[in-house]
């Protein structure tokens, strides 16, 4: 049975340490979240799992780094300080503000007032200063998109690394909107983590590459264990897409609250290296593109057969971490009625915890030991971390260990001092079984091929 509801996955996610609200001790603020001892495995898994499939096993992908403070400049050309933007208007009455699409039927949804502001643009990016000074002479903002840096430094990624199109330039981190009303648990939240690719291809090669991310990305989620049936693609309408986008395709989910964006997949065009690029007038770039008089660099490469110099058109495939992670947990929680028991069944390389070895008796030396002997020769394989539960009680240690999603437990008790061998417990089919050393490492591997 997949969750039904928001506040399930929620109460699991709290009392496993997966997810907790931010701030809480002093009442928490809306749209924050802090990930526990849990989440910041399965967050960092999902990472390293999407960071692998963009670089590690292609040969056309480039890692970053780049800063969260952001110079104006970056968001001017960008688009972003013209267009993104919610309308807001607040009532006259109560005080209190809401979007457009939040009035009920043109009054205000607190006191039912019609004496309301007209509406005007919020714009949703963080301000803060730069320097000892706090006025306008000196601020950045906290990036809206992770995209932005991978722009700016096109040209020092380009030379350093000799890349020819079509490459790309992969990126996670985080970035932070000023959500009116954040909703739906970690749906929508003010400060969250992006993995975003912006992939430089060749102007006329651009749609071919867009089908090409779509489907990529689309089997990428299915690789993650997410299930087809509740996956869907969804063309953007003209009318509703971002000031960038000749076209996207979203990739949508039905997550307990309803079908939503899991990630966007945009042809960019030339639409951002055009924006930051000095000497506009050298490109046959279109029409859209911010104008520009400060940037000092062409964000431009050479046809090596007519010498031209040309701005490529980019690719975006931009998936949300937090997204993903509800997804998972969604698609992973399962409550198994004739065990009594909850299970997260998250693909191994996923899961916050690869196996947990658990002496049969709380304390006794010779027993914890040899159970710290097999965590160190599991850990050294680099999969992932492995428990020792050192609490004696093996039903309480399976239980948890289903609920957070451990694909494996290890017993280690008084018969294993004698031969070596271990009881091996299966989180899906709760089977046990009897296995010596040699064998226990072949069957751990197994989870991860
Ligand atoms: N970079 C696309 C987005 O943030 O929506």
């Amino acid at each position: 049975m997949v969750s039904k509801t928001m506040e399930e996955l929620a109460s699991l996610c709290k009392r496993r340490g997966f997810i907790f609200q931010s701030n809480d001790i002093y009442g928490g603020v809306k749209g924050l979240y802090d990930y526990g001892p849990m989440g910041v495995e399965l967050k960092n898994n999902l990472k390293q799992s999407w960071w692998k499939s963009m670089i590690y096993e292609r040969d056309d992908i480039e890692g970053l780094d780049a800063t969260i403070l952001t110079a104006p400049d970056v968001l001017k050309h960008s688009g972003h300080e013209d267009t993104f933007s919610d309308p807001l208007v607040d009532c006259k009455s109560c005080k209190s503000r809401w979007t457009v699409d939040q009035l009920d039927n043109q009054s205000c949804p607190n006191c039912k007032s019609k004496d309301l502001t007209d509406p005007r643009p919020f714009n949703l990016m963080f301000k803060t200063s730069i320097g000892p000074v706090d006025d306008d002479s000196a601020f950045a903002y906290l990036r809206p998109e992770t995209a932005q840096q991978i722009f700016t430094n096109f040209k020092n990624v380009l030379d350093s690394t000799n890349r020819v199109l079509p490459f790309g330039i992969a990126q996670i981190g985080k970035a932070f909107r000023n959500e009116i009303t954040p909703r739906n648990f970690i749906f929508r939240v003010r400060e969250f983590e992006q993995m975003e690719l912006e992939f430089f291809v060749e102007p006329g090669l651009d749609d071919e590459w867009h089908k090409y991310w779509v489907d990529s990305r689309f089997n990428w989620w299915i690789d993650q264990g997410i299930d087809k049936k509740r996956l869907e693609l969804h063309e953007v309408q003209k009318d509703e897409l971002s000031h960038y986008s000749k076209a996207t395709v979203d990739i949508m989910y039905t997550f307990p609250h309803g079908k939503e964006e899991l990630e966007g997949i945009a042809n960019r065009t030339d639409f951002d290296l055009g924006s930051h690029t000095k000497n506009q007038g050298d490109f046959n770039i279109s029409s859209k593109v911010m104008k520009n008089k400060k940037s000092t660099t062409k964000l431009a490469v050479q046809n090596l057969a007519n010498k031209n110099w040309f701005i490529p058109y980019v690719i975006e495939p931009s998936a949300g971490v937090e997204r993903g992670v509800l997804a998972l947990l969604n698609e992973a929680y399962k409550v198994d009625e004739k065990n009594s028991r909850t299970v997260l069944a998250l693909k191994p390389h996923l899961s916050p915890i690869k196996a947990a070895v658990i002496p049969l008796k709380r304390n006794n030396e010779q027993l914890v030991e040899y159970a710290k002997f097999i965590k160190s020769k599991l850990q050294k394989l680099g999969l992932g971390r492995i428990a020792l539960e050192n609490s004696g009680n093996i039903g309480k240690n399976y239980r948890r260990h289903d609920e957070i999603g451990t694909p494996l437990c290890i017993t280690v008790d008084f018969e294993t001092l004698e031969d070596k061998t271990v009881t091996v417990r299966d989180r899906d089919t709760m089977k046990q079984q009897r296995v010596g050393p040699e064998e226990l490492i072949k069957y751990y591997q197994k989870y991860f091929e």
